[in-house]
């Protein structure tokens, strides 16, 4: 029925807590949640992923060890992009609360220090207790026709990402995506760990399982629709 998909959409979010480690994802949840990535919509159906599921505890473990930086781009932009409390946010209905990242990162005086500070860190405590991840990927030697920059490319991964989900959800199975694999250095570990070709390139990792405590709600917000919809002719609704 719509509402129940609609619902379902809703309730989609992130859960960036640890994992339980002894409850590991069924092969029948995990077989359904590829599948419905399967029936993604691509450009020019290009079908142009491939997924690399890891299970195995000693290849979890190694890329749990790889570190990853966060680089002087990421913390200034992330900076501009957040919000103080609840309050703001809620009166934004764009971005992130600031109180989930560390404290030097929300205070202008101590970006800079923040930036020299900030040291190369396993990736373990980002995918703490996962049992399961998949790494999706796709080949940087294609594109669909005339498709500049492959946008199109990025908008499949996209609904590929989105199928899964809400798959996920449906199965009531948390999700944390993490684009980090994504960056030069970690997506060089990534690919030597998991022999993935050159010529393929990491779109992100699909981190999946069920949180150990019961995660603490966060706020979650967005757009008032009638502030992004236009009809007939573009409005100026004050966007920057
Ligand atoms: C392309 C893409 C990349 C994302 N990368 C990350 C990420 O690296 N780390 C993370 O915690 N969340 C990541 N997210 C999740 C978004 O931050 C999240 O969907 C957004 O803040 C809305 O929150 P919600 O998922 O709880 O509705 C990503 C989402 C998308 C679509």
């Amino acid at each position: 029925m719509m509402t129940d998909i609609l619902k379902l959409i809703q309730q989609r979010h992130s859960t960036r807590v640890p994992y339980d480690p002894n409850r590991p994802v069924a092969k029948d949840d995990l077989r359904q949640i590829i599948e419905a990535g399967r029936w993604a919509p691509t450009a020019h159906n290009m079908q142009n992923f491939e997924i690399v599921v890891v299970d195995d505890k000693k290849v979890l473990e190694k890329i749990g060890n790889t570190k990853s930086q966060v680089s002087e781009a990421f913390i200034r932009e992330n900076y501009q992009q957040l919000s103080f409390s609840e309050e703001e946010l809620l009166r934004k209905k764009v971005g992130i609360l600031g109180t989930v990242f560390p404290p030097e990162w929300r205070d202008p005086a101590k970006l800079g220090e923040a930036v020299r500070e900030s040291r190369p860190t396993p990736l373990n405590h980002r995918i703490r207790g996962s049992t399961v991840l998949l790494i999706v990927i796709y080949d940087a030697r294609k594109r669909a026709p005339a498709s500049e920059g492959d946008v199109l490319g990025f908008i499949s991964l996209g609904c590929v990402m989105e199928n899964m989900w809400l798959m996920a959800q449906s199965l009531g199975i948390s999700v944390h995506v993490l684009s980090v694999f994504s960056a030069h250095v970690v997506e060089k570990e990534i690919k030597r760990i998991l022999s993935i070709p050159e010529y393929m390139k990491v779109a992100f990792a699909f981190r999946m399982g069920y949180p150990v405590s019961k995660p603490t709600r966060h706020l979650r917000v967005r757009r008032d629709e009638e502030t992004f919809t236009h009809y007939n002719k573009y409005e100026n609704k004050g966007h920057r």
